[in-house]
């Protein structure tokens, strides 16, 4: 057992039954590059799959279309049969070369790639299913039925959406109850900050990507700086502990091909940052945004 554990972020329960740690792992880098066919060292990155259970990180999310269905496989080969572990995918984006993602809502479509999911995961029920992103060619009513009818027919167990507004998450939960939203969120890009809130006050899970970001507050000579070198940490940690601490529902999910990497970002779960740092923090973040 390591000394490092995700278990130190504390735990979140998704739609009030799943438990899981608070940090968790995107498995959108363990493919190609442009998240395009297979990764470039594959042994590493089973190995930074093998290394999550002992490193207490029990969420992981991925989609279909990383690879796509790269992603997926290698999570069932590196850690079925599934010990602890709540696996959320997604659906709703087909590929069409390096670095294109194009969204399909139709319903057929969704429930098709949902479907092969849960075979490439080696499952019989989906944790967690996302919406990738709502399309906007789709009425989203229809797209938000299909995802009610997997959860009736017991394909998927919960429900969450990807980059998504209050008013989406208001229409998807006149269909089911949304778990969880995962939008694009970090110290410097605070876009979202108003569907964090809602997502707090209606204990609907938050999951940010991109959480490692700093920008250039990463730079020498900045506060996230002079933090970091007290904490004796790299500025990545402190951004993702920051992101840790902003919220009791913010569920973020680094993302490596890499064991070292890995590991250094679980080890961002041991940095308290003191009310004073977290507001400097938070002032500098805001206006680098702005
Ligand atoms: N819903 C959506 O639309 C959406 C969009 C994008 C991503 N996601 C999800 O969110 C997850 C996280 O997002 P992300 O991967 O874009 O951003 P991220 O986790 O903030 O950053 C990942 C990048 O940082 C590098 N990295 C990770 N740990 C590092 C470390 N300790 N030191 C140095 N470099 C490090 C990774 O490369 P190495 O492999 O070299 O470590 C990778 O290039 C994804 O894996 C995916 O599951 C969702």
């Amino acid at each position: 057992m390591s000394s490092i554990n995700a278990s130190q972020s504390g735990s979140f329960k998704i739609g009030g039954e799943l438990e899981v740690h608070r940090l968790g792992y995107g498995a959108m880098r363990i493919t190609g590059k442009g998240v395009w066919g297979d990764p470039a060292d594959r042994a590493e990155c089973l190995g930074t799959l093998k290394r999550l259970p002992e490193l207490g990180v029990n969420f992981i999310d991925t989609a279909d279309s990383y690879g796509p269905d790269v992603s997926e496989p290698l999570i069932r080969e590196a850690l079925h049969p599934y010990k602890d572990l709540v696996i959320a995918t997604k659906g709703g984006l087909t590929r069409t070369g390096a670095d294109k993602w194009i969204p399909v809502g139709r319903p057929e479509y969704l429930i098709q790639q949902a479907h092969k999911s849960l075979r490439h995961l080696g499952v019989e029920r989906i944790d967690l299913w996302q919406l990738h992103r709502v399309d906007s060619k789709v009425p989203r009513d229809e797209q938000f039925s299909a995802i009610k009818s997997l959860i009736d027919d017991g394909i998927i167990a919960h429900a969450g959406l990807s980059e998504v507004s209050i008013d989406d998450i208001e229409a998807a939960a006149k269909h089911f109850k949304v778990a969880t939203v995962q939008n694009k969120y970090n110290l410097v890009d605070r876009a979202s900050e108003k569907v964090l809130d809602y997502c707090a006050e209606h204990n609907i899970g938050f999951i940010p990507w991109f959480p490692l970001a700093a920008g250039d507050l990463a730079k020498p000579g900045s506060v996230l700086d002079a933090i970091a070198k007290k904490h004796n940490a790299a500025p990545s940690q402190i951004a993702l502990a920051w992101v840790l601490q902003r919220s009791p529902v913010m569920l973020p999910i680094p993302g490596t091909s890499k064991v070292s990497h890995l590991e250094e970002n679980v080890a961002a779960v041991g940095i308290k940052l003191s009310d004073e740092e977290f507001k400097s923090l938070d002032e500098a973040g805001k206006k680098a945004a702005a």
